[in-house]
């Protein structure tokens, strides 16, 4: 996207002009001493800094054996380990006899699990659900975000590999069947099937907390695009009796929409279109358009052309809401900078933004005044809302 390198274009000719000063080259000294296994010897035994290389250990091991921890994690899921402790804590044979493992294998996965504090002890032998197996029960979208990972734990065997290819040819490239494809309405009912409805169980964890951050109810229509199955509108339309809800997708993705939508018993007032928000006019009228955890799968020139076909939707006095999660959140670079981007990257398009990176494509687009709006959970989405600018701008 020529428009939005701009920024790339100032930050690297700033970097040919760095020197480094006094703070840089303390950091210098710190890695060459801690590069020095006689350093790391001395500070392990040393009492005032044992306590920090302990933590750098745990720190590198964690990282090293996380996909084993991810791999425990799935076996509790397949064999509904947390779902058996729901019932009272079991030994480690009664928990065999559950789930169809030998005791000693029952007990290891027991062990293990217990460790990663997915579940914890109970007296001597038993094995009740701890703190985060508790929480997963109580989110069952993120059961099916761990079996969906094992198509991300395929695609990232080489990472090193997909790095120098730039784009996933995997697994995730082929489940995510509108990422790549020239023609995406042309896609049929089975090759949306599984996303859409990983996206309408993972989508009430998002609806929650966007619904609490906005008020809704002051809108006669709202526009959802790539509104998936309607979860989301249908938690709108919960908060906003009203108003119109319309919901625009693919093609076999908005009948799934709308016949979910009718059955929530939303009929005499919504309506679910289908088309291709890369190529078709979007439906006018709304004076709220969102995008839900929409932009984040697109690359740059493609979130260009979108948001500047909602901007022609809407009318003047309109506002876009744009609810996902966000780069450069504090406390969440793990997820937007390690997680997404590898996620996007195995998919094949698409990155997560910071909040003036995704300004930057709005003002491009056609938008002002944007904000950023507080949200319970920023690590998991994040609200910017904008209004059109006046087209002669
Ligand atoms: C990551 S899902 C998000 C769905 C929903 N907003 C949610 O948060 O659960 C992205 C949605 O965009 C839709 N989509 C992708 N490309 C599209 C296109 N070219 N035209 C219309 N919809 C599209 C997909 O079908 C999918 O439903």
């Amino acid at each position: 996207m020529a428009e939005a390198r701009g920024l790339t274009a100032i930050f690297s000719s700033l970097e040919s002009d760095w020197r480094p000063g006094w703070l840089e080259r303390a950091r210098q000294w710190r890695d060459q001493l801690l590069m020095s296994p006689a350093f790391q010897r001395w500070a392990a035994a040393f009492p005032l800094t044992r306590w920090i290389a302990a933590r750098r250990e745990q720190q590198l091991f964690d990282l090293c054996a996380g996909f084993v921890y991810t791999q425990t994690l799935l076996a509790c899921v397949r064999l509904r380990l947390f779902q058996a402790l729901a019932e009272g804590p079991l030994t480690a044979g009664m928990v065999a006899a559950r789930v169809d493992l030998s005791p000693a294998m029952a007990e290891r996965l027991l062990l293990a699990a217990t460790a990663l504090q997915l579940i914890e002890r109970r007296g001597l032998d038993r094995f009740g659900l701890g703190p985060l197996g508790a929480a997963m029960l109580g989110n069952p979208a993120v059961a099916a975000m761990v079996e969906h990972h094992s198509m991300l734990y395929a695609d990232l065997q080489d990472p090193v590999a997909l790095l120098r290819d730039g784009t996933g040819t995997g697994a995730l490239h082929d489940y995510w069947a509108y990422a790549r494809a020239d023609q995406p309405s042309q896609l049929d009912a089975d090759r949306v099937a599984e996303y859409s409805a990983l996206m309408a169980a993972s989508q009430t964890m998002v609806a929650e907390d966007v619904v609490a951050a906005w008020a809704f109810d002051r809108y006669k229509t709202i526009l959802d695009v790539g509104g998936g199955e309607g979860v989301f509108l249908a938690a709108v339309g919960a908060v906003a009796p009203c108003t119109q809800l319309v919901l625009f997708d693919l093609p076999p993705v908005a009948r799934r929409g709308g016949e979910r939508l009718r059955k929530a018993g939303f009929q005499g007032r919504s309506k679910a279109v289908g088309g291709d928000f890369c190529v078709d006019p979007l439906p006018t009228g709304a004076d709220l358009i969102t995008l839900v955890r929409v932009l984040h799968d697109h690359d740059d020139d493609l979130v260009l052309g979108l948001l500047r076909a909602v901007r022609k939707a809407m009318p003047a006095n309109g506002t876009l809401l744009i609810a996902e999660p966000m780069a450069g959140t504090s406390g969440s670079e793990r997820i937007g900078d390690t997680y997404f981007g590898f996620y996007l990257l195995a998919m094949g398009s698409g990155r997560a933004r910071t909040p003036a990176e995704l300004t930057q494509l709005l003002e491009l687009s056609g938008f002002t005044e944007v904000r950023l709006q507080p949200t319970r959970r920023p690590l998991r989405v994040r609200l910017l809302t904008a209004r059109p600018a006046p087209f002669d701008e």
